[in-house]
């Protein structure tokens, strides 16, 4: 294997050392590409750029394969929980017995809001905010509230991690449920000290006045697959930002917060909610299918829940999730004809040239919406159950930036396209800009917008 890469400039040849990767693409080290040639890259969504090193998930775009700390997702869905796949993401080792018992401890504990933080729900949002713009509004004033734990001073802020990781876990959902419940009118539901991750928060979520919610096993086992199969996913959108703003120094609490909104675009984490609204619009208008695939191949419609910049075949979430939805479907003797349009989409897709060409196959948002919707979770909680999922990433994430020894600040370049240094001496000479009998001076400099200031 080569330890250099060679770039030629017209008549100048360079090397750039090439950084070896465990498994997976190598990279080209071109941290001295500007001070050695003048230029720098381009990569339009940085589809090909390595923005870090880092050892938390592993994916194998062309083999579909995606693995937290070394273990492959498969492994997890079949023989672990949420929780403890949480501490595996953000500790980089398999919990032992003791160590998971005092982290879900730690968790439990977490799990109820400071006192002042329940006024955010008695009337500051309006009944039609969406829950994840509260839920990036929420998670940034845990600083408020534990302003210790946020301190932007690295060495403190790394000193109470592990508080603040438990915290977040733990909270995340707590602020998703009251959400929800503040959004519909109902009494506010404190999490128990004895229901595990995913059960408290489907009880905080559904609990009625006079009937305490405690949700079916199968239900719980769902929800927490869900979770753990949307906990990270190397550079994504959202973690990319999480991993930027950390970069500046910034606290936990601020940085996912950052992420939240990231997460929330309808291309990224805002497409689970887009699928069911793809697939209702489909049963809404009788068309089986074939309608949809057409207005997709011509670019009027976007097949949401399908395609992915890294995966060039089976997103692996979504070979699980198909095989959950036809499971809770089943145990809550749902037919849901939106099921159906889901797989005949898939099926129609799969032999279409259209979309094999581009490698587009189902992605993890393409049935995690069946399941949400089949044990009862509103259509706009779909993204906040995304971000509760995505968690245990961006704090593993944020971790990683902040224990770099000598953590540079992200900051990208460009290739500027703009005018060239105009002379708008003359172009701010316009007609009425200035009084008639003003003289344009060059000797003047000129701030952008105010006008004229004196050399
Ligand atoms: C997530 O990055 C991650 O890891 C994200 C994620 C995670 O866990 O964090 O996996 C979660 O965000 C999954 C993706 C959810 N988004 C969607 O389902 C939205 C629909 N999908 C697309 O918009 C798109 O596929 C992206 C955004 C996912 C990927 O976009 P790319 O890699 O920038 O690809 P592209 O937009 O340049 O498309 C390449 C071609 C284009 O056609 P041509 O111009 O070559 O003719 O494929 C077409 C696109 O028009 N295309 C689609 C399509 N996705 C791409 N055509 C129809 N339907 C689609 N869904």
């Amino acid at each position: 294997m080569p330890n250099n890469a060679k770039l030629t400039i017209g008549d100048k040849s360079y090397d750039f050392p090439i950084v070896k990767s465990t498994v997976g693409n190598d990279g080209i080290d071109i941290s001295k590409l500007r001070a050695e040639t003048s230029y720098i890259t381009l990569d339009d969504g940085f589809a090909n750029t390595g923005s870090c090193k880092s050892k938390i998930t592993y994916i194998d775009g062309e083999k579909g394969k995606l693995w937290y700390r070394g273990i492959p997702i498969e492994v997890l869905a079949e023989n672990s929980t949420f929780t403890e796949t949480a501490y595996l993401i953000i500790y980089g080792e398999l919990p032992t017995r003791k160590q998971m018992s005092a982290f879900s401890q730690k968790v439990l504990r977490n799990a109820g809001l400071h006192e002042a933080m329940m006024h955010f729900f008695d009337g500051s949002f309006p009944f039609s905010a969406h829950p994840m713009s509260i839920l990036s509004s929420l998670l940034n004033s845990l600083g408020c509230y534990y302003p210790h734990m946020a301190t932007n001073r690295r060495e403190q802020d790394l000193e109470y991690f592990d508080d603040a990781a438990a915290m977040l876990l733990s909270k995340v959902r707590t602020i998703a449920a009251m959400a929800y419940r503040m959004k519909n009118g109902l009494p506010l539901i404190y999490p128990k000290r004895d229901l595990g991750y995913s059960q408290n928060f489907l009880h905080m979520m559904f609990t009625e006045p006079y009937h305490e919610y405690y949700p079916h096993d199968d239900i719980t086992k769902a929800l927490d697959l869900i979770f753990i199969l949307h906990a990270d996913h190397e550079q994504n959108c959202s973690t990319s930002t999480v991993r930027m703003v950390a970069s500046s120094g910034a606290n936990l609490f601020a940085s996912v917060s950052a992420g939240v909104c990231a997460l929330w675009g309808p291309l990224h984490g805002g497409a689970n909610q887009r699928v069911l609204q793809m697939l209702q619009e489909i049963h809404d208008s009788g068309d089986d299918g074939s309608k949809f695939i057409e207005m997709a191949k011509s670019g009027k419609a976007r097949m949401m829940g399908f395609g992915h910049r890294v995966y060039k075949t089976y997103d692996p979430r979504a070979v699980i999730l198909r095989k959950a939805a036809e499971r809770v479907l089943k145990i809550v003797k749902l037919k849901d004809p939106l099921m159906d349009i889901a797989m005949r989409l898939e099926e129609r897709a799969r032999n279409d040239s259209y979309f094999i060409e581009r490698n587009l196959y189902p992605n993890v948002d393409f049935y995690s919406g069946i399941i949400l919707k089949a044990i009862g979770m509103p259509i706009d909680m779909f993204t906040v159950i995304f971000a509760i999922g995505r968690m245990p990433g961006w704090i593993a994430h944020w971790k990683e930036v902040a224990e770099q020894e000598k953590g540079k600040i992200s900051r990208p370049r460009q290739i500027y396209v703009g005018y060239d240094k105009r002379d708008y001496v003359k172009m701010r000479h316009r007609e009425g800009e200035f009084p008639s009998d003003y003289e344009a001076d060059e000797s003047r400099t000129y701030t952008h917008d105010s006008g004229l200031i004196e050399k």
